[in-house]
C-alpha cells in the first residue's frame, strides 16, 4: 500500500468513527457528520445525490471533496486531466505487468469506475459483462452456443480487469485457465501416451472461449468440419476418393476412431487399430460395392494371419479414409479373378514382395513356387489374356493352410476349391481348376499332360 494512501486512512479515521451504516447497506456521512461540519460541498441545495448510492468512493464518503478537486477559488474548481495519476496518488499503480488493459493503461480509470459512487461493487458504472460490453462488441459472445461462465456473464473468471501476467489479460497460463473448472478433464488427460498437438498448445485452438454456433463452442461441427480446418489434406482424400469408407459417416463421423484430446494409441485412435476396425467389422454388410465379409469372424476361424495382420495394421493395405482403388487399397489391385498380365497390377503386394515374382520363366531364386526351375507364379499369373490374380489362391488376410492359400476362392456363385498340400520341398493342389497337379524345387514332378482346365 502506498504511503499516500496510509497516510489518508489515519487521516480519514475520525470523521470514519462518525460514519454510520443504514439498513440497506449504503454508506454514507450523517447529516450531522464531520463532512458537514466542514463545509461542506454537500448541502441541501447542492450535491445532495451525492453520497446516497449504495457504494461510495472512501474520499467521497467523507466529504473530501478536495482530496481531488483542487479549489482555484470559491466554487471554481481545476479540471482534472489526468485522471489515472490523481487514482494513482492514493492506489497501487496498475501498469506494472506484462499485459495491461488497454483503457487502464490510458489512465480511463473513470470509464469503468465512477469516481464518487455507483449502485455497484467498486463503485463501477455496470455490472459484470455490461460493463465491458460499454466498449467491446457483445457480437463476440453471440452464437447458438455460450459458455458457461460467459452466459452468466462472469468475464473475471477467466480475465483481470486492470492488468496480467498472461496474454489476453488471462488470470491463468495457457490451458490452465480451462483446468481452473475443468478439472476433470486435466485428470482425465494425465498420463495418456499421446495428446493431439493442437490440445497440447491451447484449448483455444477447437473451442472459442466465449460461444459459437456450434456444440462446444466450435467455428465448424466438431465430428468432422472442425477437423478439415485444419487437416485440409484429409478433406480432399476424403471427398475425392471414389471408394469412400462408410465407417466415416456414421452419426460419430471422425470421432468413431479418433479421440479429440488424447489418446494411448498411436493416430488418435480410440483402440489400437485392428481392434477398432472390428468393432465394426464384426458383422456383414451389404455394401456400396457388394457383400462385405464379416472379417472378425473370418479371422477368428482363419488361424494363420497374414504378416500385417499379425501387426494389428490394417491400414498396411487399406486407406481407411477412402481411396481410388477397389476396397480402399493403398494401391492397385485387381477387382476380378482373372487379369492380364503387368506388374502395376499388382503393387499392392509388391509394396512388400518381391517384385519380380511372376517375370521370369525360369528362376530358382525369385519364388518358392516352383518346380525345379519352373516359376509356377509365371505360370499362372503372366499371361495376357485370363491370367491368375493372387487371389486364386491367396488370401490377403487369413487362411487355414501355409503360405496363405486359401481353402477355396469365389468363382462367380460356386466356392472352387484350391486343394492345396505343402510338402517339405514343394506342394500339391487339387483345385477346380484341373487334375492333382505336384511341384518340388529339388526334384521336379513329372505332371501328366494337362487334361482339365477352366
Ligand atoms: C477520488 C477523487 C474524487 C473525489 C474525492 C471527488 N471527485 Fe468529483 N470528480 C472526480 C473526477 C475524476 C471527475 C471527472 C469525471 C470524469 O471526467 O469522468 C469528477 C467530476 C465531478 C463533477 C463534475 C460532474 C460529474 O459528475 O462528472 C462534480 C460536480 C464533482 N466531481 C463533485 C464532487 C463532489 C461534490 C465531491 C465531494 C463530495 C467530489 N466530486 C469528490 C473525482 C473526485
Ligand atoms: C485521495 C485518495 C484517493 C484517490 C485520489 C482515489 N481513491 Fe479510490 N479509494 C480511496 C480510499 C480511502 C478508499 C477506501 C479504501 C478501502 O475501503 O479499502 C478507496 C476505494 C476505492 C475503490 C474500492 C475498493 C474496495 O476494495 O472496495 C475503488 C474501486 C477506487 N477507490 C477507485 C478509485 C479510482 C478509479 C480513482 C481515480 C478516479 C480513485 N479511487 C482515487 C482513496 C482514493
Ligand atoms: C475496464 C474496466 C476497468 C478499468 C478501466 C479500471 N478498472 Fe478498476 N476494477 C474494474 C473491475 C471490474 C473491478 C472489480 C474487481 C474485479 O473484478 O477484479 C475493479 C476493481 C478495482 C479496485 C478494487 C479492487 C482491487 O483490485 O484492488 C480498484 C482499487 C480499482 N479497480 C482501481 C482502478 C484504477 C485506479 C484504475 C485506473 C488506473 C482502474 N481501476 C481501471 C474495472 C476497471
Ligand atoms: C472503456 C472501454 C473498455 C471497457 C469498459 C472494457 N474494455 Fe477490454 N479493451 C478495451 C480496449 C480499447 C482494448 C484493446 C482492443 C484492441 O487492442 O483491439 C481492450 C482489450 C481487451 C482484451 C484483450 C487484451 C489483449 O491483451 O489483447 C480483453 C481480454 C478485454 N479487453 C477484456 C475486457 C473485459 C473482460 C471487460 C469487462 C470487465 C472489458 N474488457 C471492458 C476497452 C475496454
Ligand atoms: C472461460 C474463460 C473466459 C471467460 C469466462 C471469458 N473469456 Fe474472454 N477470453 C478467454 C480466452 C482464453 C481468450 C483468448 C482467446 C484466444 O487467444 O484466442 C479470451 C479473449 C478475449 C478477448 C480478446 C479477443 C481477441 O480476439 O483478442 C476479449 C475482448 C474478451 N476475451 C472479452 C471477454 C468478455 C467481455 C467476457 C465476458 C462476457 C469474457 N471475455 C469471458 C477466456 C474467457
Ligand atoms: C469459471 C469456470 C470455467 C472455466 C474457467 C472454463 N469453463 Fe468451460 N464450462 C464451465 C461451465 C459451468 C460449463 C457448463 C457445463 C454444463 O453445461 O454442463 C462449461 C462448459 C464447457 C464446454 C461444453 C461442455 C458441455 O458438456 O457442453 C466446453 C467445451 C468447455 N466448457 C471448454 C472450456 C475451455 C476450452 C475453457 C478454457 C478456455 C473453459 N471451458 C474454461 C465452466 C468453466
Ligand atoms: C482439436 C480440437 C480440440 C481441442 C484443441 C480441444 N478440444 Fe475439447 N473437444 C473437441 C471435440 C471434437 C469435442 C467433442 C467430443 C465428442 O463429441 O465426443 C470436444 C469436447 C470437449 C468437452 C465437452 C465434452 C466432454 O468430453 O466432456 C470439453 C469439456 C472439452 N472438450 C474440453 C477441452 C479442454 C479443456 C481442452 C484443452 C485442454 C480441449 N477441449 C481442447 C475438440 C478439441
Ligand atoms: C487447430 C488445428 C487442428 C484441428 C482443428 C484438428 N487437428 Fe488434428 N492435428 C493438428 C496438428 C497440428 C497435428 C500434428 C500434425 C503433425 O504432427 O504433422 C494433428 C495431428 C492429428 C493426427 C495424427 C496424430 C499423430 O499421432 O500422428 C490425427 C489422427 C488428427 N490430428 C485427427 C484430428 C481429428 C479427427 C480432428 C477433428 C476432431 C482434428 N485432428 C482436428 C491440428 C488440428
Ligand atoms: C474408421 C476409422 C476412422 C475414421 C472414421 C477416421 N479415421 Fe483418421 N485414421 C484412422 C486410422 C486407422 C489412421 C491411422 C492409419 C492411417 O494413417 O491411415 C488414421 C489417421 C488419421 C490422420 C493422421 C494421418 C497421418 O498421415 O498421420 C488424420 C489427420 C486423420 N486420420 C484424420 C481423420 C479425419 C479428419 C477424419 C474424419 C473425416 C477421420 N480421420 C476419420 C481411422 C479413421
Ligand atoms: C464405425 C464403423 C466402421 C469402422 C470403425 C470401420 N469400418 Fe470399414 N466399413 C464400415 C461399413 C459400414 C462398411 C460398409 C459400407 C457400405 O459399403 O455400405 C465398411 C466397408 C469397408 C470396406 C469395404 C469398402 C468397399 O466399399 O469396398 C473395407 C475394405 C473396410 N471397411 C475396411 C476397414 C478397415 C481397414 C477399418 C479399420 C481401420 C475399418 N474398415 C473400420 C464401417 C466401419
Ligand atoms: C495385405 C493386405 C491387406 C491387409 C493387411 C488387410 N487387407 Fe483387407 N483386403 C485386402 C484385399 C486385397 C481385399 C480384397 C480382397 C478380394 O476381393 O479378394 C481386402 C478386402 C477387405 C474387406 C472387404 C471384404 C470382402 O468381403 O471382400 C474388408 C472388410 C477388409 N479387407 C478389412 C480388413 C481389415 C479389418 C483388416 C485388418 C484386420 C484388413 N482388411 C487388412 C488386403 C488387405
Ligand atoms: C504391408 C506389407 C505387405 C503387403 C502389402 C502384402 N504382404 Fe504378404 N506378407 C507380408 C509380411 C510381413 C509377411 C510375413 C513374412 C514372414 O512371415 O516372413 C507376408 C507373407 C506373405 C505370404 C506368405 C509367405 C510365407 O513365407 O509364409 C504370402 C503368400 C503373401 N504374403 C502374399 C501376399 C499377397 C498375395 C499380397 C497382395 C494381396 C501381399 N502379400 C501383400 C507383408 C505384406
Ligand atoms: C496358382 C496359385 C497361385 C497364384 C495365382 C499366386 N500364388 Fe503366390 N504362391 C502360391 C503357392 C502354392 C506358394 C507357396 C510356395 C511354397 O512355399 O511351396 C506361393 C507363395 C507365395 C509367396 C511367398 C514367397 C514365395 O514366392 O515363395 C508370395 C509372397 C506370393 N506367393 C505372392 C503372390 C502374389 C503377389 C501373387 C499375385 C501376383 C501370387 N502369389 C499368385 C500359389 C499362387
Amino acid at each position: 500500500m502506498e504511503k499516500k494512501l496510509l497516510f489518508l486512512i489515519v487521516f480519514a479515521a475520525l470523521p470514519f468513527a462518525l460514519l454510520a451504516q443504514s439498513n440497506d447497506g449504503r454508506v454514507f456521512a450523517q447529516e450531522n457528520g464531520a463532512a458537514k461540519q466542514k463545509e461542506s460541498c454537500i448541502t441541501e441545495k447542492c450535491h445532495t445525490g451525492m453520497g446516497k448510492e449504495k457504494f461510495v468512493h472512501g474520499p467521497v464518503a467523507v466529504g473530501e471533496c478536495t482530496a481531488c478537486h483542487r479549489q482555484i477559488k470559491k466554487h471554481k474548481f481545476e479540471p482534472i486531466t489526468d485522471i489515472g495519476k490523481l487514482c494513482d496518488e492514493c492506489h497501487e499503480k496498475l501498469t506494472t505487468m506484462k499485459v495491461v488493459h488497454a483503457p487502464v493503461k490510458a489512465g480511463k480509470c473513470s470509464k469503468c469506475h465512477d469516481p464518487h459512487q455507483s449502485p455497484y461493487k467498486f463503485q463501477l458504472r455496470a455490472e459484470g459483462a455490461f460493463l465491458c460490453f460499454n466498449c467491446h462488441d457483445k457480437g463476440m459472445i453471440g452464437g447458438k452456443f455460450v459458455h458457461g461462465p460467459v452466459a452468466v456473464g462472469s468475464c473475471s473468471t477467466c480475465h483481470t480487469m486492470h492488468q496480467s501476467e498472461f496474454p489476453k489479460l488471462l488470470l491463468a497460463k495457457g490451458n490452465e485457465v480451462c483446468f481452473n473448472c475443468h478439472a476433470d478433464k486435466a485428470d482425465a488427460f494425465k498420463n495418456k501416451k499421446f495428446v493431439h498437438a493442437p490440445v497440447q498448445e491451447s484449448c483455444v485452438n477447437c473451442h472459442s472461449p466465449h460461444g459459437g454456433n456450434f456444440q462446444y463452442n466450435f467455428k465448424a461441427d466438431g465430428k468432422r468440419d472442425l477437423c478439415f480446418t485444419c487437416h485440409s489434406d484429409k478433406e480432399k482424400e476424403v471427398k475425392e476418393a471414389t471408394v469412400p469408407h462408410k465407417g466415416l459417416d456414421t452419426a460419430k463421423s471422425c470421432l468413431a476412431c479418433h479421440d479429440p484430446h488424447v489418446s494411448n494409441y498411436v493416430k488418435q485412435l480410440t483402440m489400437q487399430p485392428a481392434e477398432l476396425c472390428m468393432s465394426c467389422h464384426d458383422r456383414e454388410y451389404n455394401g456400396q460395392n457388394g457383400r462385405v465379409a464379416n472379417m472378425k469372424a473370418m479371422l477368428a476361424n482363419n488361424s494363420i494371419h497374414h504378416g500385417p495382420i499379425k501387426q494389428n495394421d490394417c491400414s498396411g493395405c487399406h486407406n481407411t479414409h477412402g481411396s481410388n482403388n477397389y476396397r480402399m487399397l493403398r494401391e492397385f489391385f485387381p477387382q476380378l479373378f482373372y487379369a492380364g498380365y503387368s506388374q502395376d497390377n499388382y503393387k499392392l503386394c509388391f509394396m512388400c514382395h518381391e517384385k519380380s515374382i511372376a517375370n521370369d520363366e525360369r528362376t530358382t531364386t525369385l519364388t518358392a513356387f516352383r518346380n525345379g526351375d519352373q516359376n509356377l507364379h509365371f505360370v499362372h499369373v503372366n499371361k495376357m489374356v485370363k491370367g491368375r490374380t493372387c487371389r486364386a489362391c491367396h488370401d490377403a488376410h487369413a487362411t487355414n493352410n501355409p503360405r496363405h492359400i486359401r481353402d477355396a476362392v469365389p468363382f462367380a456363385k460356386w466356392q472352387l476349391p484350391v486343394g492345396f498340400t505343402k510338402t517339405e520341398t514343394g506342394g500339391k493342389c487339387l483345385p477346380g481348376c484341373h487334375q492333382l497337379f505336384g511341384y518340388d524345387r529339388a526334384k521336379p514332378v513329372v505332371n501328366k499332360p494337362l487334361t482339365t482346365a477352366r
